[in-house]
This record gives structure tokens, C-alpha cells and sequence, in this order.
């Protein structure tokens, strides 16, 4: 059976929002093959709905666009880690297997970077599908077309996801933050950006801590996120850099020794980075 297999993604990471993703070894699977008429297996009944599962849009947005014959499947969910609305990329990860499910079906008709394109342009910005498609931390954009660079960060710090067990709808984070900014705090993203790299790539933690400072989302998010306030006081407290995962309300905390974390109603995760992207394989 064919199964393609989706990470968790966390975009932003402090200053480069809607710009910078990393990707984690945590995973979703579907199985999926030839059908008569579309079925789902194994998903919450809120996705299980053919007409309005994002993982059939995203499918037939490939058909679309190459002006094929659409070819319906039958798809097994098998692994369901990656929770939804939580701002680890679970829309990113049903756009991306419908793509990646659409080329397998084609015979592998499309490039990486046609992928990367296609599941963009269906999410909107290329943050959590840039990280997804290409694995480790990247930095993705929109000009002409979307692009990715792909940056090195060493695997050394330690990646703690404090999970809540409520959802943050992306399109209620987004309506919070302001349609202009300063000039200042445009040029303070940029610098710190660039900090940020760098303290990825040479593991310095020191430099993380300056380098995480963010002026364009998180201070509008945080007060969205009950118990936030808890998580940036353990980070000051507890030699870790204190971040929002994508829109959240997941929270990251980047450390250099392990972190012992418990609050109620919050599921703590230390996940390891995956240094591949989403891909199928025959089980
Ligand atoms: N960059 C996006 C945001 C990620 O912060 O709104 C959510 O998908």
C-alpha cells in the first residue's frame, strides 16, 4: 500500500514571520489508492466529509492545474499525531499530502519545487509548506513565485512544544496584528533575523536569546494564548528562549539542556528536528 508520510512544522520562530519554518520528526500518514468515488477512513468526522477535506481539495488543486482527469481515491488515515489548529502546520500537512498523493497518482509528473508551488499557493504563504517539503529550517518568500532556502541549524538544542489543549484558528491570530508597522520595528525584524541564522547554525544559545526578540506578531498573540505568561517567565527562569509556534497557541521553547516542564492542560513534547520532508513510500 501506498503511504505518504507529513511533519509538524513550526513557522516564524520569533522575527521571521511568515518566513522561517523548521520541521519535526512527528508525524501524520495516510494511506491512499485508486477508488470508484472518494472515501475516507479513520478521520475525526469533523475531515471526513470528501467535498470539504483539505487533503482532496489540495489533491484535486494538482488535477487542476495540469487539467487532468481527476482520479478519486480512497484514503486511510493511519497515523494522527500533528493536532490540529494548534500552529504545528496541521493544514500545511493535509495540503501537502493531497499534492504529494496527486503526483504519486501521475507518476511523479511534477518537480519538488513545482510541489512547493502548488501547496504555497493553496495555504496562502509558504512558511509551514517550505519547511515540510524541504525538512530542517527554512526561510521561504514570495516574489515572482515562492522560494526556499534552505538553512543549517545545528541539531543540538533541544525543541520543547507545549501544546494546549485548546485551538487558535490562524484566521483569528492574523486578525489581531495591525495592517501597517513602524519602520523601526520592520528594521529590528530584519536584523534579528538574520541573528537568528546565525545563532542556528553555530548552536549559540546566547545569541538566540538576543536574536528572538519580535516586534511584528507574538506581543498581539501572546494575550490569545491563556497561560503564555507561564512560559515566558520559565524561560527566563529556566535558560530557554521563549517562542510562538506559527499563529499558536502552541508555544517553543528552545533550551540547550533538556526542560522539566508540566503545567494541566498543557501537553509538553520534546520533538527532534527531521532533516527530510514529507514524502510516500510503499508499506
Ligand atoms: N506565518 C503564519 C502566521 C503561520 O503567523 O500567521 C500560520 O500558518
Amino acid at each position: 500500500m501506498k503511504v505518504v508520510r507529513t511533519f509538524a512544522t513550526s513557522a516564524n520562530l520569533g522575527p521571521g514571520f511568515d518566513t522561517f519554518g523548521l520541521c519535526y520528526e512527528f508525524y501524520n500518514e495516510y494511506a491512499f489508492e485508486v477508488s470508484l468515488f472518494y472515501i475516507l477512513e479513520g478521520f475525526d468526522s469533523k475531515y471526513s466529509d470528501p467535498s470539504k477535506n483539505l487533503i482532496i481539495q489540495s489533491y484535486e488543486e494538482v488535477f487542476k492545474t495540469l487539467n487532468k482527469d481527476i482520479i478519486p481515491l480512497k484514503i486511510t488515515q493511519l497515523v494522527q499525531n500533528i493536532p490540529t489548529s494548534r500552529g504545528l502546520g496541521s493544514s500545511a500537512s493535509c495540503i501537502v499530502a493531497g499534492v504529494l498523493m496527486a503526483n504519486d497518482i501521475l507518476e511523479n509528473i511534477l518537480t519538488k519545487d513545482e510541489i512547493f508551488q502548488i501547496a504555497s499557493r493553496i495555504e496562502g504563504h509558504p512558511d509551514n509548506v517550505a519547511p515540510l517539503i524541504f525538512g530542517g529550517f527554512t526561510c521561504s518568500f514570495k516574489n515572482e513565485k515562492y522560494h526556499t532556502i534552505e538553512l543549517s541549524i545545528a541539531s543540538d538544542f533541544v525543541f520543547t512544544l507545549c501544546i494546549p489543549n485548546f485551538e487558535l484558528e490562524t484566521a483569528v491570530a492574523r486578525s489581531v496584528l495591525p495592517k501597517e508597522v513602524k519602520m523601526a520595528d520592520a528594521v529590528s525584524n530584519i536584523s534579528h533575523s538574520v541573528a537568528l541564522v546565525k545563532a542556528f547554525e553555530t548552536n549559540d544559545l546566547e545569541l538566540l536569546k538576543i536574536a528572538s526578540v519580535d516586534k511584528l506578531h507574538q506581543d498581539y498573540r501572546f494575550p490569545l494564548i491563556k497561560d503564555s505568561n507561564y512560559f515566558i517567565n520559565f524561560a527566563k527562569e529556566n535558560n530557554a528562549v521563549c517562542m510562538i509556534s506559527g499563529a499558536g497557541p502552541t508555544i517553543l521553547l528552545i533550551s540547550q539542556e533538556k526542560l522539566h516542564i508540566e503545567k494541566e492542560d498543557w501537553l509538553i513534547k520534546e520533538l527532534y528536528l527531521s532533516d527530510q520532508g514529507a514524502f510516500v513510500y510503499e508499506k
